[in-house]
């Protein structure tokens, strides 16, 4: 009789794996990570208060993570640079310590970790510190080593994650970079009030539209996984903040269906990528709204015309409403209207359930994966 596997079956609460779960668990993770933290139609963090001066001091961000967590950073980077109007450097946290970086007392270094206790993301840390640089971690584990270390964190409110590929846990940590970005514009005087009512508004809704996914996009997303069975490599493709979405959706599907899988951006294909095309070769798009950006999102459509005319089998994830890529694609996966910066939040969330669908389908166990681990407490 084994305790711990009653255990575990229980607090899957019926789910058939802690992945499903925890991606039904994305509208709520981005909800808590919001909460108590917009007063009106302002943002306030209350970890961060007393750090005014920081944030008013500092001329540049450097944001350091591993894995999934590297790829909320190239989201946030987007959403810093706009709204708090400093540069940004995103860097694979095993890179940075070995280059001898030129980091200084005015270097915000932001950490993102699911756990709090990657090695290599946590020795980065230390480095930046030592080097006179100010910390500030994203976490999602209470009392964990990297915030530890940090001058300051602002936590996920993820709930715990259990399955190795990290699902809730990155939606909530592009909500936290985006209310430290919203946070840090206001101080800084550079987020006019009525962009920073708007993007209130957007994380404000985030829940149901995730959750909207998840009640009409999941099962056909399921079914195609289903049929991609056999599949042995997947391209990925987006421009702007969907190009990280793309190295994401990539880097979910190896993890756990252990299928080759690239993401690109979408601008690159011509530069190498378009090689990879034959007849037959899936390929998801990640597709920017057309009211965000007319010319952004012609471009992602002729990409998608360019590739298709070389026999690849588009998957499109677009807007809803967005007929300009009908014709063009093989299969259309819907997501709500959202201001451009927000469409990540939700264009991510069929790349989970299509990862975990394929692997199901393969008969893997999709929470615990060959190879991997869930915390790498190791160099
Ligand atoms: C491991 C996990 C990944 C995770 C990465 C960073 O490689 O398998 O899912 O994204 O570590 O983990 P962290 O806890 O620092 O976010």
């Amino acid at each position: 009789f084994d305790v711990s596997w009653d255990s575990a079956a229980a607090d899957k609460g019926g789910w058939s794996s802690f992945m499903a779960k925890e991606v039904s668990e994305e509208p709520e993770a981005v909800a808590k990570t919001v909460l108590g933290r917009i007063s009106g139609d302002d943002i306030v963090i209350p970890e961060l208060e007393g750090m005014d001066e920081l944030f008013s001091g500092i001329d540049r961000v450097i944001v350091l993570a591993c894995g999934t967590a590297y790829y909320a950073g190239l989201v946030g980077k987007y959403a810093i640079e706009k709204w708090a109007r400093i540069p940004v450097d995103v860097e694979l946290a095993h890179e940075f310590r070995y280059r001898d970086p030129i980091v200084d007392a005015k270097t915000l270094v932001v950490s993102i970790s699911q756990s709090g206790e990657t090695m290599d993301t946590l020795m980065a840390v230390k480095e930046a510190s030592r080097l006179g640089a100010r910390t500030l971690s994203i976490c999602n584990t209470q009392g964990s080593t990297i915030p530890r270390e940090s001058d300051a964190v602002v936590y996920t409110h993820a709930g715990p994650e259990v399955a190795v590929a990290s699902t809730k846990a990155f939606v909530a940590q592009i909500t936290a970079l985006y209310l430290l970005a919203l946070h840090v514009g206001r101080i800084r005087g550079s987020l006019a009030p009525e962009v920073g009512a708007e993007a209130v508004e957007q994380l404000e809704s985030l829940p149901e539209k995730i959750q909207w996914i998840l009640d009409n996009e999941q099962e056909r997303t399921e079914q195609l996984a289903r049929w991609m069975a056999d599949t042995r490599s997947v391209l990925f493709l987006g421009r702007h903040v969907g190009y990280p979405i793309a190295l994401e959706g990539a880097l979910k599907l190896k993890e756990i269906s252990y299928i080759h899988a690239e993401g690109f951006a979408a601008g690159e294909l011509k530069h190498g990528p378009i090689a990879l095309i034959e007849p037959g070769q899936p390929v998801f798009v990640v597709v920017p709204s057309p009211r965000g950006s007319a010319t952004m999102h012609a471009k992602v459509v002729s990409n998608i015309e360019e590739i298709r005319a070389r026999g690849a089998r588009v998957i499109a994830i677009a807007e809803q409403g967005d007929s300009a890529v009908l014709p063009h694609a093989d299969e259309v996966l819907r997501i709500p209207l959202a201001a451009p910066l927000f469409e990540p939040l939700l264009a991510v969330v069929p790349l989970h359930i299509y990862a975990m669908g394929l692997a199901t389908a393969k008969g893997l166990d999709v929470d615990q994966p060959r190879n991997l681990a869930k915390s790498v407490t190791v160099e």
